[in-house]
């Protein structure tokens, strides 16, 4: 039988803040160095700033671009990273046991933002595992304050006149996890948050404050972590995080397909957190959610390769430099759906990371640059779901899965835009047939399909490689069809599809 749902613009979730393609930009193996800065590079700027790299990240549509980590940020001295390149000190990154050369600092990261275009916007992180309130302030009037005070001069005598601007800013980075350099307890880290908060607002009561939130919903402390943090920093802060990452554990294809199910009960589930907090406290404010880590990410690899790795302190060494198969694009595709559908609360949101790392976008090193599969739900979904998330219910045929037992064959959104066109972004998670959809469309002025475009492929392990970086691109399906105000398609199995309406 097919999959149904119904559209009607009376009832909508909420409107799609561009913030929620943002994407994340640590110092991490080659994500900085070889990815977005390679000065000498055959396409690099007067900044050495990577013009093929640049171009494809305009394409992905990313905007808010979250700096400079991650792990890496608890240990960050931002000092280090401003000033004469040349002068600045090489430091051991214990994060990822790195040597971090300093080259690419935080002028750089500005300079690239506006190279990238006027959708980029800064979110910066400051250090909350080695530092704490003094050194957030240093950085936020160095970075933002306009003049005449001994650090907003310092900026001005390293070449930007021009303050910063960083409106949004996160209070330090997984603080929750024993893996993060000065790993706090919820106690330790919500009275830290809390202070730091409040000394930045009295700097300037304009910026937006995101307080960390668990880095999985897996984490032993999940949910305690977020009651306790909140109820110290409540009314300081505007967002709490939430990191997820997904990966097919030992061939379970069946389940890692349903990983948004995860993903969206880690939302609710947050979301019920930060209004129980708000109760208790009597507040009428809502605390919303950055999703500030998102992604397939082979991580059990990972730790693998990095059991095994030299201890010899590399400079931009190659981690985590995953490679997606179109099978990671449609669970990619289906967790961006479900950020989409919760774009209520969810008004930040970052993939997790732009360049080489776990990302949609690799290079080589005086060599191309090129996109992965994971690229294209991203940019569709940058480009064409921006307005109101209408609510979707799905009636679906089910499949059982060992991780998350019946789930719905069918994921699906639909935004609306401005202009009362309307995208329908669907994943089909079988693996061996195809779905086919009916939507039923009420109280829609909507003519035609413009374009079905899905992403599948005979070998759902083809991907782009260096040797061959255009084996897998959307196709166009051209059997779509809109009559008498409904929607007919088929879903190719294992599939991500843009359908859009006008
Ligand atoms: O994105 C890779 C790493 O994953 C980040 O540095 C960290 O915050 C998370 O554990």
């Amino acid at each position: 039988r097919p999959a149904r749902f119904t559209l009607d613009p009376a009832f909508t979730v909420g409107t799609v803040d561009p913030r929620l393609f943002g994407s994340f930009v640590e110092h991490l193996g080659r994500c900085v160095y070889t990815g977005i800065y390679e000065p000498g590079h055959p396409t690099a700027d007067e900044a050495g700033l990577r013009g093929d790299v640049l171009d494809l990240v305009r394409e992905l549509g990313a905007t808010t671009l979250r700096y400079p980590g991650g792990n890496f940020v608890s240990g960050y001295k931002w000092e280090d990273s401003v000033g004469p390149a040349d002068e600045r000190p090489r430091r051991l990154d214990l994060a990822w046991r790195s040597t971090e050369t300093n080259r690419f600092g935080l002028s750089e990261y500005i300079a690239f933002l506006k190279k990238v275009g006027p959708q980029a916007e800064p979110m910066m992180a400051v250090n909350l595992g080695t530092r704490g309130v003094a050194e957030a302030l240093e950085l936020q009037e160095y970075a933002n304050h306009r003049a005449g005070t001994e650090l907003s001069e310092r900026r001005i005598a390293h070449g930007d006149k021009e303050p910063f601007g960083i409106r949004l800013w996160c209070l330090g980075n997984e603080m929750d996890g024993p893996w993060q350099t000065g790993h706090k307890t919820a106690e330790e880290y919500g009275r830290l948050a809390a202070e730091t908060a409040r000394a930045m607002r009295q700097m300037d009561p304009g910026v937006e404050l995101v307080a960390c939130g668990s880095s999985s919903r897996a984490m032993e402390t999940f949910a305690a972590w977020e009651a306790t943090v909140l109820a110290e920093t409540y009314d300081l802060v505007d967002y709490v995080s939430l990191h997820a990452y997904y990966e097919e554990i030992d061939g379970d294809r069946d389940s890692f397909l349903a990983s948004a199910v995860d993903m969206e009960t880690f939302i609710e589930a947050v979301v019920a957190t930060c209004d129980h907090v708000g109760a208790r406290l009597k507040s009428t404010k809502k605390i919303n959610l950055s999703f500030d880590e998102w992604n397939v990410w082979y991580q059990r690899r990972f730790a693998a390769e990095s059991a095994a790795a030299p201890l010899d302190w590399p400079e931009a060494p190659r981690l985590l430099e995953d490679s997606y198969s179109v099978t990671d694009a449609v669970v990619f595709g289906s967790l961006m759906i479900a950020l989409l559908r919760h774009a209520d609360r969810v008004t930040v949101a970052c993939l997790a990371q732009l360049v080489n790392v776990i990302a949609p976008i690799m290079t080589e090193p005086g060599g191309p640059a090129w996109r992965q599969t994971t690229f294209f739900p991203f940019a569709q979904a940058a480009q064409y779901g921006r307005g109101q998330v209408l609510d979707v219910r799905i009636d679906s045929p089910t499949y059982g899965t060992k991780a998350y037992g019946e789930v719905p064959l069918l994921h699906a959104t639909a935004v609306r835009g401005d202009d009362g066109s309307v995208t329908v972004f669907a994943v089909n998670r079988s693996q061996h047939d195809a779905l086919p959809l009916e939507v039923a469309l009420h109280g829609l002025e909507l003519g035609a399909v413009v374009e079905h475009s899905a992403l599948s492929d005979e070998d759902p392990e083809a991907r782009n490689t260096l040797d061959e970086p255009e084996r897998v691109a959307p196709h166009t399906v051209a059997a779509t069809s809109l009559r008498n105000g409904v929607l007919s398609a088929v879903l190719e199995p294992l599939s991500w599809n843009v359908i859009r309406l006008a």
